[in-house]
């Protein structure tokens, strides 16, 4: 058997991603090639600031990353910037390729096509794709690269947020997605996720359908963009960010894309109607007509305004008037009685069990969430605690799906989520009609679907 290492790496592409990859990298010790495409109607003798701009671009992107830490003058001198054409031979004796190039299938491929004729035959490629099918990137390439190939989902910042996801492909050599493994958990400090190669993983899945059901609910029922952040952040065990800044952050033609892409993907997921819920998407479609994409351009569902006093306030969309209302800070009485709970499980239990509009927000937001869950085990992966830690690693959320239903109770819940249109999974019932009550059992092992 052939003992890997990472002492050299490539990094393709070295926009947000691949400077933030190539980073986290420099960081641990591996010496990266970080290429980008040449420079627009550049020649070979063209000097390197006009050869290879973009990956010398991408170093400075890299130079200029605040946290965890700047990256020292030794880490940064092991990033060397150049560009596909001319330093392809580069490739010839690094043990790790990643392309994180724009998300278009067909560049993709094209540039695994290059990578195939200049790598080391066993080094390991992957791609960092969000949710383009890893076996429509390495299809037709045969069973050298199938072996070797595989997703690397990493999140942003790469070097910030714990969560990869791993998508090994139908030909992937298990070796491979064992070293990886091991080698990311350990050497490079993530929380390691294993995917089935399913339309755009784990963590955006969820990202995009809890969002939905939070967007169309609300605007349903008219909560405000305000009231919904306050209800989906801290006080349930998620981010200060909640649902709409969140999406301010990733930027809102961003995840339109991603809806976009995905709602064709799953034909069988009864869900999918969320991301095309009319109200909602007429509103994503305004902002991104407008250019209110979020933090990128300055506002989006917020908009940061100065008070009389100079101070800033955060303004949130009013969806009907498309204004921006000042903050409202508006008090719920289950908020009010429960919202200092300290146990998150405890707290969600309580505030799921009130009638006020935010109780009642809440419930059908998790009880959608968790049937949710149910429903995509096996399909996306077999482990739930895969889930669990997607949502916690790569979104920061206290409790994942599983171990948020633990504390509600299962049995108790399953039939009022049914009765409410969420239905469950089967294998959950036969679970609990097995005598098993809980996710996790008291040693904190996790249940086998
Ligand atoms: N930004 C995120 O939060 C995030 C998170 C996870 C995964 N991803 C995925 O990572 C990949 C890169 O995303 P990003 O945010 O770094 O994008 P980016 O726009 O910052 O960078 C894209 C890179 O692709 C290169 N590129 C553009 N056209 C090309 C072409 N024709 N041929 C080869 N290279 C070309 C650009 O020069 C640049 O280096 C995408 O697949 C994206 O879906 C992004």
């Amino acid at each position: 058997m052939m003992s890997r290492a990472i002492r050299k790496a490539a990094v393709l592409g070295s926009g947000t991603m691949g400077s933030g990859i190539a980073a986290l990298l420099a960081s641990v010790g591996v010496e990266v090639a970080l290429l980008d495409i040449p420079g627009k109607e550049s020649v070979p003798s063209d000097p390197p600031e006009v050869r290879s701009a973009a990956a010398l671009a991408g170093l400075e992107r890299a130079r200029a990353l605040k946290a965890p830490a700047p990256l020292t003058d030794a880490e940064l001198g092991r990033i060397r910037p150049g560009n596909f054409d001319d330093h392809s031979g580069w490739l010839a004796d690094v043990d790790w390729v990643i392309e994180v190039v724009v998300e278009r299938l067909d560049i993709k491929r094209a540039l695994l096509e290059r990578v195939v004729a200049a790598a080391n035959p066993v080094a390991i490629l992957s791609t960092n794709t969000s949710g383009l099918p890893i076996a429509s990137i390495s299809a037709g390439f045969g069973p050298q690269v199938g072996q070797h190939f595989l997703g690397t989902h990493f999140f942003n910042p790469p070097r910030v947020l714990k969560l990869l996801e791993l998508i090994p492909g139908a030909e992937t050599d298990p070796a491979i997605t064992a070293f990886l493994t091991a080698y990311a958990t350990n050497v490079l400090g993530k929380g390691v996720v294993l995917c089935n190669d399913t339309p755009n993983f784990i963590g955006n899945r969820f990202l995009t359908l809890v969002g939905a059901q939070a967007a169309a609910y609300a605007l349903d029922h008219g909560l405000t963009v305000e009231e919904v952040d306050a209800l989906t952040g801290p006080l349930i065990g998620r981010p200060r960010t909640g649902t709409f800044r969140l999406y301010d952050l990733i930027g809102i033609d961003v995840m339109s894309d991603i809806g976009r892409n995905l709602y064709p993907a799953i034909p069988n997921d009864p869900a999918r109607d969320l991301i095309q819920h009319p109200a909602a998407a007429a509103l994503f479609a305004r902002l991104v007509q407008e250019g209110r994409l979020g933090n990128k351009s300055g506002r989006g569902f917020y908009e940061v305004r100065k008070n009389a006093a100079g101070e800033k306030e955060f303004w949130t969309l009013d969806p009907a008037s498309f204004d921006y209302l000042p903050p409202a800070n508006s008090a719920f009485e289950s908020v009010r009685k429960h919202g200092a709970v300290e146990d998150t499980g405890t707290r969600l239990r309580l505030l799921l069990s009130e009638k006020d509009r935010a109780a009642r927000f809440l419930w059908h937001h998790h009880a959608f969430y968790l049937s949710y869950a149910s429903q995509r085990v096996p399909e996306i992966t077999g482990s739930l605690d895969a889930i669990d830690n997607a949502q916690k690693w790569g979104f920061n959320h206290a409790l994942g799906p599983f171990e948020i239903w633990d504390a509600l109770g299962v049995a108790e819940t399953i039939p009022a989520f049914e009765a409410a249109g969420y239905p469950v999974a089967a294998w959950v019932k036969t679970m609990v009609a097995s005598g098993r009550s809980t996710f996790y059992d008291a040693d904190g092992e996790v249940y086998k679907v």
